[in-house]
């Protein structure tokens, strides 16, 4: 088996939380890095767009406004697309030496090229300048217009990013000439190295600081669950009484020291009742050693005849039944409640079993001069362990004829009622009081002051757990000095339909 280092809870809430708290964080930056780059990106190629287009009206206008200035001196000067090379060249140097300081082209290099590719002009003048490359201007001659990353160098051997936005110029569906704008990318990667930078410093210090705050969490959690834990430490079988104070809040730690408290009061009870019965025991078998061992003494006192000596040994061997029955009863009873026995599942005719049985008893019966009335309505069959309902049903026979004082009744009835096999002993006997009658199914409880009849209080338990292990059950009602009617009920086994 594998065995783990111990890790408390405590670390395991801290351990959790703080890889959720750090995977959201990671993720999410992640994120906000990717989106805030990308909209970077598009407020260049924005920026870019929209000075394209001014700079295209911009040159337009330009030439416009020299031609009316031209004609005013009487010269008549050609529309743009019809200029030679010459011509243009010497208009777009005009536009770039008169819009080379206008605020709007702030960060922004024009360069205008001829219908060839050639630089005309343009409105810085850069270390090198930057011809337009072979697949660019293929693209653009095409009538496309093209987003490119440049390097372009600033100062002498230093070179900058940038973008750069390509497109023709098109009059009456023919290029023109080409124009380029560029603006320099170092903000927008300096912001993002900024914003890399700042995520990696912020992820280590959330990291930390979700773990203490974790830390304080747990400690808060898990106060009321030490105190609890502490409570336990102080319980063992000698201090059962000590009890976990109940925490204000009604939530489930509350319900934790509740349940565990009731399982104290279980324990507990269980404790005290088996002290009790080892009390009770240890007295029932005393009065029998008690009564072996006087005997014994007195008749060692002196020499005895083999007659004497007989009735000692006789009179021992009773008692030793005593205790043996007292001994066997109980390890029936435990056997039951412990239930650690298969009942066997024999096909019991009750009707039978119980008749049987009061001919067994009706000689003890006769003896006390008890009539005994046995009625049968149904012959009820059950499935049951013979033997142990046998054992049912001689204690009750034996408890009527015991009890009852001579020249009474004893009535035995066998029948069904609500689907139930259902039999019944009746006796005129003293009765038992309202009082005692809930406790006379407790172990070696007896109801009767009378110390000459024999037993120990324990056939009614017996009688329950037998009966109970059937899953039926027993019922007494009980007049004093009127007589007792104890019923049991069985289930029917399916046979009976
Ligand atoms: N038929 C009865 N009439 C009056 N009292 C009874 C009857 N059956 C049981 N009891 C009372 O219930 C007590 C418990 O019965 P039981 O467990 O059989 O013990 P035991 O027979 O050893 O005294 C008896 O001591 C007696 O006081
Ligand atoms: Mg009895």
């Amino acid at each position: 088996m594998k065995k783990f280092l111990p890790v408390s809870f405590r670390a395991r809430i801290i351990m959790l939380y703080t890889i959720i708290f750090s995977l959201t964080l990671i993720i999410f930056g992640f994120y906000l890095y990717k989106d805030f780059g990308r909209r970077l990106n598009r407020n260049v190629e924005d920026l870019l767009v929209s000075r394209a287009d001014s700079v295209v009206d911009s040159i337009e206008s330009f030439w416009e406004k020299e031609k009316m200035d031209a004609a005013a001196k009487g010269i008549k000067l050609d529309e743009i697309h019809k200029l030679d090379e010459a011509q243009f060249a010497l208009m777009a140097q005009n536009w770039v030496n008169k819009r080379s300081k206008d605020p709007l082209l702030f960060n922004i290099v024009v360069t205008i090229f001829d219908r060839q590719g050639k630089e005309v002009a343009s409105t810085k003048t850069l270390v090198r300048s930057i011809p337009l490359r072979n697949d660019i201007l293929a693209t653009v001659l095409r009538g496309q217009s093209r987003l490119d990353d440049l390097e372009v160098e600033m100062t002498r051997g230093r070179l900058a990013p940038f973008r750069a936005l390509t497109f023709p110029v098109m009059i009456d569906d023919k290029i023109s000439y080409l124009v380029r704008v560029m603006t320099p990318l170092s903000a927008l990667h300096s912001t993002m190295r900024e914003l890399r930078l700042i995520l990696f410093l912020i992820l280590p210090l959330a990291i930390i600081f979700s773990g203490l705050s974790a830390w304080f969490l747990a400690g808060i959690t898990l106060r009321p669950v030490k105190k609890i834990i502490n409570t336990a430490r102080l319980i063992g079988a000698e201090n059962l009484k000590a009890r976990i104070a109940l925490p204000e809040s009604h939530d489930e730690i509350r319900l934790l020291a509740e349940t565990f408290n009731e399982m104290l009061d279980r324990l507990e009870k269980t404790f005290s009742s088996q002290r009790e019965f080892i009390e009770d025991f240890s007295h029932e078998i005393k009065t029998p050693l008690a009564i072996i061992k006087g005997e014994l003494e007195v008749t060692l006192k002196k020499i005895r005849s083999v007659k004497e000596y007989e009735t000692t040994l006789h009179s021992s061997l009773e008692e030793i039944d005593r205790i043996i029955k007292v001994v066997d009863d109980l390890l029936t009873l435990a056997r039951l409640e412990a239930r650690d026995f298969i009942l066997s599942s024999d096909s019991v005719k009750l009707a039978e079993l119980v008749q049987e049985l009061v001919k067994e008893v009706e000689i003890l019966a006769r003896r006390k001069n008890l009539r005994v009335d046995f009625e049968k309505t149904f012959n009820p069959q059950v499935s049951g362990d013979r033997d142990k309902l046998k054992k049912v049903f001689l204690n009750l026979l034996d408890n009527a004829i015991k009890f009852t004082p001579a020249g009474g009744r004893i009535g035995i009835a066998v029948g069904v009622e609500s689907n139930l096999a259902k039999v019944q002993i009746a006796d005129t006997g003293p009765g038992i009081s309202p009082e005692q009658l809930p406790r006379i199914f407790d172990r070696f409880y007896r109801a009767t002051k009378d110390d000459s009849l024999p037993g120990s209080g324990l056939g009614l338990s017996i009688v329950k757990a037998i009966v109970e292990a059937h899953r039926g059950k027993v019922d007494v009602e009980s007049k004093p000095g009127q007589g007792s009617v104890f019923t049991v009920y069985l289930p029917l086994s399916s046979s009976n339909y």
